[in-house]
């Protein structure tokens, strides 16, 4: 038996341990196959550190459907303590009140050394940290099946011309040729691939971010939109619904042959036991190798009122950035570490290829903000514009023209 003396201080020792220990509800929407295995990296990130996760996952690619509910749990009083928010939507939260000050993380453990000046820009409001950044995911990514090539003769394309060539042949050997989901979400990420392939960064900038009405009505706009509506005549008519990880599981199997979709589909291949370069490839989206569409997964922090959960929060933000989590992460995710200067040994050539990429275009001016996935444009004109995007792809009477016009009053909505 323990002295009283003694045992009374393990017991004080204990509840003080226990006091500071928090729990942090965590809303995200990462529930595919590679998805849930880099959120388990992050709940044990956080557990290691002696806290409780409360997981919040809403299911839906993209996330269009957490953000609906999140906006019923904050406007009801009960935000999580962190939810994955993204791009301008952290400055449009921020401006709220709703979101935490969490520079005193931030400099200790020296964020604005450690960020890409694009990425520390978007997690700050006024100044000061309010979001803790935890990958880059390239979005103009092919991925492709190699066997299926094969057995169609067909050369992954560099270019949308090699794209419809590849295509034909995948379909004259009995292989969907592409992969797609038909989600809002889903037709719009092709839809600025095919953006960045046919017009360029620069028009891609002035179209996409800067939302320029002389760029969105212009007859580089309706090549991209012709573009665009022909992938679908090689999608399959199953498509309409589908889940983004449910069609690279069709490339995985070779049943299709491609997929256009951002990193988060390698975690899928990885997931399923798969090798890069030898059961799939990655490549950039057709006419997209000199440039990058970012989009940069982060964690904003809401305001708390128990002491102890605020500590674990912090916690949290900064495990975030720590090298460990970062690499363990990301090799999960499919997407490679916002920190800069990482050692990148343990990550494929996909993963190398991409921080390459990101370097470079950062420097040549064509890393460009995935508008699909919240980086460009505040989200009611993302919204408006990738509803019309959706309508044109699903409808067989709206023209390129109308579709045009469409898109550039949807651009005006804020
Ligand atoms: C997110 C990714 C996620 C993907 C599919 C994107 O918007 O940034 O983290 O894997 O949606 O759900």
């Amino acid at each position: 038996m323990l002295p009283v003396a003694l045992a009374s201080a393990v017991v004080v020792g204990l509840t003080a341990g226990a006091a500071q220990a928090g729990e942090v509800e965590v809303l995200h929407w990462w529930t595919s196959g590679g998805e849930a295995k880099a959120a388990a990296a992050l709940k044990a990130t956080l557990q290691a550190k002696g806290h409780t996760w409360k997981d919040f996952a809403v299911a839906g690619g993209g996330g269009d459907s957490a953000m609906t509910v999140l906006k019923s749990r904050v406007v009801s009083g009960n935000a999580p303590a962190a939810a994955q928010i993204k791009g301008p939507s952290l400055q449009e939260w921020a401006a709220e009140g709703v979101l935490a000050n969490i520079d005193d993380v931030a400099k200790a453990e020296k964020w604005d050394s450690l960020l890409p000046p694009v990425v520390a820009n978007v997690m700050k409001y006024k100044g000061n940290y309010i979001a803790a950044p935890v990958n880059v995911h390239r979005v103009n990514w092919l991925w492709a099946n190699p066997a299926a090539f094969k057995k169609a003769g067909a050369k992954v394309p560099t270019n949308w011309d090699e794209f419809f060539v590849a295509a034909d042949k995948l379909k004259a050997a009995g292989i969907i040729p592409v992969a797609h989901g038909g989600q809002n979400w889903q037709d719009f990420t092709t839809f600025e691939s095919v953006a960045l392939g046919v017009g360029g960064a620069d028009f891609y900038k002035k179209a996409l971010v800067q939302l320029d009405q002389g760029a969105l009505k212009s007859p580089t706009m309706t090549k991209v939109l012709t573009t665009f509506k022909k992938v679908k005549d090689y999608t399959d008519k199953n498509a309409p619904g589908r889940d983004w990880n449910l069609a690279t599981a069709m490339v995985i199997k070779g049943e299709a042959g491609m997929q256009l979709m951002g990193d988060w589909a390698k975690g899928e291949f990885i997931a399923a036991g798969k090798v890069p370069g030898k059961d799939f490839s990655c490549s950039a989206a057709p006419g997209t190798a000199k440039s990058f569409t970012f989009n940069v997964d982060s964690f904003a922090m809401f305001k708390l009122k128990s002491e102890a959960n605020v500590k674990a929060q912090k916690d949290l933000a900064a495990a975030i950035m720590s090298t460990e989590f970062q690499e363990i992460f990301n090799l999960n995710k499919g997407s490679i570490p916002v920190r800069l200067n990482m050692d990148l040994s343990k990550f494929d050539d996909c993963a190398k290829l991409s921080s390459k990429d990101f370097v470079d275009t950062a420097k040549s001016g064509s890393l460009v903000p995935s508008i699909a996935h919240g980086m460009a444009v505040p989200s009611a004109a993302q919204g408006a514009i990738q509803d019309v995007v959706s309508q044109f792809w699903n409808s067989d009477k709206m023209t390129a023209t109308e579709a045009m016009d469409k898109i550039a009053s949807a651009a005006k909505i804020h």
